[in-house]
């Protein structure tokens, strides 16, 4: 029987540990502070941070959010970056991605404060995170991470193959996962666009994680028996809803269903845990920059 793994559930328990962190950091005074930044109305970006901010609200955390029209300069946003870096009541805050082409979002990201960047993505995070000594483990790897933890499912001598190298989650993923540590000691594999059979790669693995934005790229036919599935992607694809869309994963369900013993669901796997580890994120840098030691789940 293939197990589902409820991540509603697994960030249910994360935010609930959370909690005593925020009761611990109120009772020094301090509202954790999380800041989201849109550029544009990009309607999935919309919805995320919407979210993300309703999270905040449910938490108890000061969420703030900016927004800038998709015509706004670069130098506009850079403005509003310099004052969230000197604000002292935000202790963390992200750039939605993606940002309007005529905004360069490495530079953006160059200009964050590194202690306040929550999403992980400033050079020096990355630097540290590749090093083994990560300040803000990037929110969906660290948020795959915990699931599997949950799901007991150590990482330690499995063959592991991750399909999509992006900076958001197939390379902070990969890193992670081979790192000397617990929840790592993996053997990693990273598929993208080159890749030569690509389906021997999926085959190969005992955990298949697929984050690369293809509506249900990888299928039962891709597994091995008994393969523990991961699917990061959220993917809008036209349908006679509603709405006028659905979501679907990287995976294709019903066929990976059948071949895999551990499956997330899409939506309700991943989805869930990247914007809890948001909160862990900003809960983390409140305590450190208030000089607050609080016990982190
Ligand atoms: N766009 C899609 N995912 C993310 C994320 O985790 N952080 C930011 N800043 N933008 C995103």
């Amino acid at each position: 029987m293939t197990r589902v793994i409820d991540g509603n559930a697994v960030a249910e328990d994360v935010r609930s540990d959370l909690s005593a962190c925020v009761d611990s950091l109120a009772d020094a005074d301090v509202v954790p502070g999380l800041a989201t930044v849109l550029v544009g109305n990009d309607p999935a970006s919309e919805t995320y941070v919407s979210m993300k901010q309703r999270d905040c609200e449910e938490m108890g955390l000061n969420g703030v959010h900016v927004e800038l029209e998709a015509e706004a300069s670069p130098e506009e946003l850079y403005d509003t970056i310099e004052d969230l870096n000197a604000d002292p009541e935000i202790h963390g805050y992200l750039v939605q991605d993606p940002v309007p082409d005529h905004i360069d979002y490495d530079e953006v990201l160059r200009r964050i404060d590194p202690a306040k960047d929550v999403d992980g993505f400033h050079p020096a995070n990355v630097g540290r995170l590749v090093g083994g000594n990560p300040r803000f483990k990037p929110c969906t790897p660290h948020g795959v991470q915990k699931l599997l933890e949950a799901a007991e499912i150590d990482p330690e001598g499995k063959d592991v193959t991750i399909v999509g190298r992006s900076s958001i989650v197939g390379k902070p993923l990969a890193n992670l996962l081979l790192q000397k540590t617990d929840g790592g000691n993996a053997t990693v594999t990273v598929c993208h666009s080159r890749t030569v059979d690509m389906a021997a790669k999926t085959r190969g693995a005992d955990i298949v994680i697929a984050a690369v934005g293809v509506p249900e790229l990888v299928d039962g036919s891709m597994l091995s028996e008994g393969a523990v599935v991961i699917d990061v992607g959220v993917n809008r694809v036209e349908a006679d809803t509603e709405k006028g869309y659905e979501l679907v994963g990287d995976v294709e369900y019903e066929s990976a269903e059948g071949k895999a013993s551990v499956i997330t669901p899409v939506p309700g796997g991943v989805g869930p845990m990247t914007r809890a580890m948001l909160l862990y994120n900003t809960v983390k840098a409140a305590g450190e920059q208030e000089g607050v030691t609080i016990d982190l789940p």
